[in-house]
């Protein structure tokens, strides 16, 4: 099966292809099959912003479309950055921008800090899949690591004395909110596609 993924993060669709690529599912971009949409993220939550997308590029390509809406949630900050985590900052900052602003405006707070994800999946028949993964952590003090995006660098997992940006692409994804909310979208979509 075909997934058109409503996103241009390349590092995105890597990461959600290499977690779906274990259930036959192939996903591809927007351009493979001749579309370019961009959506305004207008929701308050994650799972408005992947419903919208998800929609959005399902009705412009008439296949099945697959969304992630992901980000930061800082509890010291009242879950900010959380649906703005890409728009941290204003639109001039690039990820290290966005970190480097997100560690000052954590000086003296604590640390506490998830990241979420919500799956969403919409087919043209109507139907929709949503699944929502999170993963607990809290903001280092100093950037470490090379790997990975976004604010990987400063996402600190205690139990394994390293940041996101310090992991291998299969350890972050065994742990991560998108790993979590993608496993539970396998099974969704199993039982989904089963039941028809
Ligand atoms: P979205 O494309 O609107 O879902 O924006 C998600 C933003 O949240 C990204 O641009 C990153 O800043 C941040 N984010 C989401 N997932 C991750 C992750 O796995 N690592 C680091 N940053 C992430």
């Amino acid at each position: 099966m075909k997934l058109v993924l409503a996103s241009k993060n390349p590092k995105k669709l890597k990461e959600m292809r290499e977690i779906l690529s274990h259930l036959g599912v192939e996903v591809c971009l927007q351009s493979d099959v001749g579309i370019d949409v961009d959506v305004e993220e207008t929701g308050t939550t994650f799972e408005e912003n992947s419903l919208l997308k998800a929609k959005a590029v399902m009705e412009a390509s008439g296949l099945p479309a697959i969304a992630d809406d992901s980000g930061l949630c800082v509890d010291a900050l009242g879950g900010a950055p959380g649906v703005y985590s890409a728009r941290y900052g204003g639109p001039g900052l690039d990820d290290e921008g966005c970190y480097r602003l997100l560690l000052e405006n954590m000086r003296g707070q604590p640390r506490a800090a998830k990241f979420v994800s919500v799956i969403t999946c919409c087919f043209p028949n109507g139907d929709v899949l949503t699944a929502r993964g999170e993963c607990p952590g809290t903001i280092a003090f100093a950037p470490m690591g090379e790997g990975g995006f976004g604010y990987d660098p400063v996402f600190f997992i205690p139990g394994l004395k390293k940041t996101f940006a310090q992991l291998t692409p299969e350890e972050k994804n065994a742990i991560s909110h998108r790993g979590k909310a993608l496993e539970k979208f396998q099974a969704e979509l199993k039982s989904y596609l089963s039941s028809r």
